[in-house]
């Protein structure tokens, strides 16, 4: 073994060929590459599964989720309401007062705790008594101005960031877990029920009043600041959408048509997948080794939490073939996650002309010391093939959304269709969130491209939810 080691090490010790490493590299960016056409038959693939989606439950890939929000806020909510939201490593608590015509947003606080990775995949119980204890200590910090009237129940609106399959506004039963979450006991039941028994064994007296994903709460969160918004999207460290579709066009739904003609569609985008995407050796071997394999595979290749680990496969590969980093594989390349989005993220945005930043998170976070300039600047290309793939795609998707409730082409010279987006990869992640806007431009063409307009809607899904508990309560 020790002379295979000291071949191996005097091979390597030859130096890099850099040559060899941009073909190897120049091949992966071949498998990854997003030419304008491909992304419409990309955008017309997801158009056509969202046609499926809606037409029968099981029709596609693609749930298109029904809501159960047809009323979109007019201005007028008013009172005070409470918003939970769940669905990432963070949960957050909210309380919201609602000026109704005069004040919109008046008043707003919130609580935002780390969930416990072993709550994750735990017992269900201990996740939502973990969530009613947070929530009842919120509750009890209550100002003597935002107490409710005697008499009154307080509401909330409950942001639950998984498929779930509404039965009516207020319920709706886990269809299955995302983004790292595998409680398998809690499929199959309905996620108000289980919060309203958590609730009850903290002694708070809440209602829930309505249950919404966060892209729905996107959505509603920026149509109330801006009418012209038409869709949610999340960008973090789970991907989806949601938007406005005429409710005539839903022919899986059998029941009475709503006053308003509209229903928000959650779409759960993130389990779209078709022969077109852009897949590589990288995620297949990522997606295998998930807690969900099959599952989730347009999530994999966009989202937050799966960015980062596609990077480090890339790397390890290379790094397994020609010495990048040295004689020696690092150890920490080989750990699966180490490398996270938003570190990712800084090593992309680094400007400096020596990469100092992309030298300091090599080293704090895959110990690796001592990089050359060339190794840097490669390191750096890896994050921008992979975050430009993903926000291409994300482009693509959102364009789907535009072709399918027709807003691709002009009826009206005024129109205006607004996409309001939340979360972090979007938010923290320049690059990938310019390269998102450029790419829809690309895609809508010179007449469209300032019809369409992208909104960073900052926490509009807890406001959102808080909205729709208001225009939904009975108080
Ligand atoms: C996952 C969830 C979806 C959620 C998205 C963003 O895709 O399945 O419900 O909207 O993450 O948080």
């Amino acid at each position: 073994a020790c002379v295979v080691a000291v071949l191996i090490i005097r091979k390597r010790s030859k130096g890099i060929k850099w040559g060899k490493v941009k073909e190897m590299f120049a091949e992966i960016q071949s498998k990854c590459a997003l030419p304008t056409e491909k992304l419409k038959q990309i955008a017309s693939a997801m158009e056509t599964e969202m046609h499926a989606g809606l037409a029968s439950d099981g029709g596609s890939k693609l749930k298109m989720l029904l809501s159960y929000v047809d009323k979109l806020p007019t201005g007028d909510e008013k009172g005070l309401f409470y918003a939970l939201d769940l669905g990432g490593t963070n949960f957050r608590v909210l309380r919201v007062q609602l000026g109704g015509k005069k004040g919109r947003v008046v008043d707003q606080d919130h609580l935002e705790v780390s969930i416990p990775p072993h709550l994750m995949i735990g017992a269900c119980q201990d996740l939502f008594d973990f969530i009613a204890e947070a929530l009842s200590r919120f509750a009890a910090l209550e100002s003597e101005e935002h107490k409710l009237p005697e008499g009154k129940q307080r509401e909330l609106g409950f942001t639950f960031s998984f498929p779930v399959k509404q039965l009516s506004l207020s319920s709706g039963t886990l269809i299955k877990w995302t983004k790292g979450f595998s409680i398998e006991e809690a499929i199959g039941k309905d996620v108000v029920a289980e919060l309203t028994k958590a609730m009850e064994r903290q002694g708070l007296d809440m209602k829930v009043t309505a249950l919404v994903n966060d892209t729905v709460g996107t959505l509603v969160g920026g149509r109330y600041d801006d009418s012209d918004v038409m869709a949610g999207v999340i960008l973090g460290t789970g991907s989806n959408a949601a938007y406005v579709e005429r409710a005539s066009t839903i022919s899986k739904w059998h029941g009475d048509l709503p006053q308003s003609g509209e229903m928000v569609i959650n779409m759960e985008w993130g389990n779209f997948k078709s022969p077109l995407l852009p897949i590589t050796e990288f995620d297949e071997a990522m997606d295998f080794e998930s807690l969900n394999p099959g599952e989730q595979i347009f999530e994999k290749l966009v989202s937050g939490m799966y960015l980062g680990e596609v990077v480090r496969r890339v790397l390890l590969k290379v790094a397994q073939e020609y010495p990048i980093f040295g004689d020696i594989v690092p150890p920490k390349l080989e750990t699966p996650f180490i490398l996270r989005t938003p570190q990712m993220s800084k090593i992309h945005h680094d400007s400096s002309p020596d990469l100092k930043d992309v030298g300091t998170k090599l080293k704090e976070v895959l110990g690796i010391h001592n990089t050359s300039l060339k190794t840097r600047k490669f390191v750096v290309d890896v994050c921008d093939m992979v975050a430009k793939r993903a926000a291409r795609l994300a482009a693509a998707g959102i364009y789907g959304i535009i072709k399918k409730i027709g807003r691709d082409t002009k009826s009206d010279p005024k129109q205006r269709t607004v996409i309001a987006i939340d979360g972090g990869l979007f938010e923290h992640y320049t690059i990938f969130s310019k390269c998102l806007d450029d790419t829809l431009k690309e895609l809508l063409g010179e007449e469209m491209k300032n019809s369409v307009v992208i909104t960073h809607s900052n926490d509009g899904s807890g406001v959102g939810a808080a909205l729709i508990a208001a225009s939904h309560s009975d108080n």
